[in-house]
């Protein structure tokens, strides 16, 4: 059988073969695309053990059984962006602050070696001026203060604290509950203050807590509907080490590792693009998450770098029904967006 972890495009007059899962491409020759073509098309022959046969089998393009999950509930197109963004360990992924520092500067030496885009020059003559005002509001004052922090001190959070936070970026919004008279299923009916695609509430909440006060350290879930969080696992040695190597971050007291119930969007709506307001849902979550924990006096760091295996283990979830797409920290920093690895390599 052919691996569900795979798709076939010709590039370049070849057919190429993605093996999405384990991030591998291979070009076929054309004897390797007829035989393939011949065992897709006739299973009968699909037990055959000749030498083009073999290497596809070896490559795991052919499997004795066909692999890959097949409980995605939206067309196969989100579920080739999704696995195939999954996981993408780097070979020498940093395992220290230092290695991080070194690699981070290479890679921005790399990148400005080649020229920058150039701005959109769109907003070049002909604008129409826009009233100014005078930000006086928390509300400014929140904005202007939330900026990303690369290093934290080693200071607790209180439980009350992170309370507030969850509740402000998971919890629902008193009062704003659609009633059955309005067409809604019950279970749909709260409301958070950031928007939710469709009113699933597909976005879930787990909690890393390293140091809070008040709560051992370990992974949490969040319960909104009681504001409750619910132990699952004792914490991973290192933050940095679920984060591809982002060490510097092994000083954030508490952060929130972000999911989305695909399971409900798939019951909702059958087409992919589903899965692109998963992620924006998800996004909006984030963006609450920060603003609360600002309006709290605390910095805030952000990621999509994940080693999302390790850290779906360790949110116990196990099914393609629920996956993690991002991480959101805060705690007490003097606001630095140069980690200080960074800062003694630039020394
Ligand atoms: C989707 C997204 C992913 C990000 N990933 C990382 C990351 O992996 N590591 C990191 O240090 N910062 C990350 N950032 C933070 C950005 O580098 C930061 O927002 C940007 O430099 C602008 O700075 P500001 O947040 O202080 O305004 C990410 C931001 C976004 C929106």
């Amino acid at each position: 059988m052919i691996s569900r972890d795979c798709f076939f495009i010709a590039i370049d007059n070849a057919l190429i073969c993605w093996d999405f899962k384990r991030h591998k491409q291979y070009q076929l020759s054309v004897e390797h695309a007829h035989r393939l073509i011949s065992l897709i098309y006739d299973q009968s022959c699909s037990d055959s053990s000749d030498a083009v046969a073999e290497d596809l089998k070896r490559c795991k393009v052919m499997l004795d059984s066909p692999g890959g999950e097949n409980d995605w509930g939206w067309d196969v197109l989100s579920r080739i962006f999704h696995i195939g963004t999954k996981d993408i360990v780097p070979e020498n992924q940093p395992a220290s602050e230092h290695e991080w520092a070194v690699q981070y500067l290479e890679h921005c030496n790399d990148v400005l070696s080649e020229a920058s885009p150039v701005e959109s020059s769109w907003g070049v003559g002909g604008g129409i001026q826009l009233p100014g005002f005078c930000a006086a509001d928390k509300f400014d004052e929140v904005l202007a203060r939330r900026a990303t922090a690369r290093a934290f001190h080693h200071l607790p959070i209180s439980i009350a604290e992170l309370g507030k936070i969850l509740h402000h970026t998971l919890g629902f919004v008193e009062g704003r509950v659609l009633s059955n008279q309005q067409g809604g299923v019950e279970q749909f009916s709260k409301r958070r203050s950031s928007p939710s695609a469709g009113g699933l509430n597909a976005t879930e909440g787990y909690v890393y807590v390293a140091n809070v006060e008040g709560l051992e350290p370990g992974i949490y879930y969040y319960d909104p509907h009681r504001h409750q969080v619910h132990w699952r696992s004792q914490l991973a040695p290192k933050l940095g080490d679920l984060l591809s190597g982002q060490h510097f971050a092994n000083d954030i007291p508490v952060g929130l590792f972000l999911t989305s119930r695909f399971d409900k969007l798939w019951w909702k709506y059958e087409h992919s693009r589903a899965y692109r307001m998963a992620l924006i849902e998800v996004g909006h979550v984030a963006q609450t998450f920060q603003l609360a924990a600002t309006a709290g006096g605390m910095s805030t760091w952000l990621t999509g770098a994940l080693n999302e295996s390790s850290i779906e283990s360790l949110l116990k979830l196990e099914t393609s029904d629920e996956q993690v797409i991002f991480f959101v920290g805060c705690g007490y920093s003097d606001g630095s967006a140069i980690p200080n690895c960074l800062k003694s390599l630039l020394k």
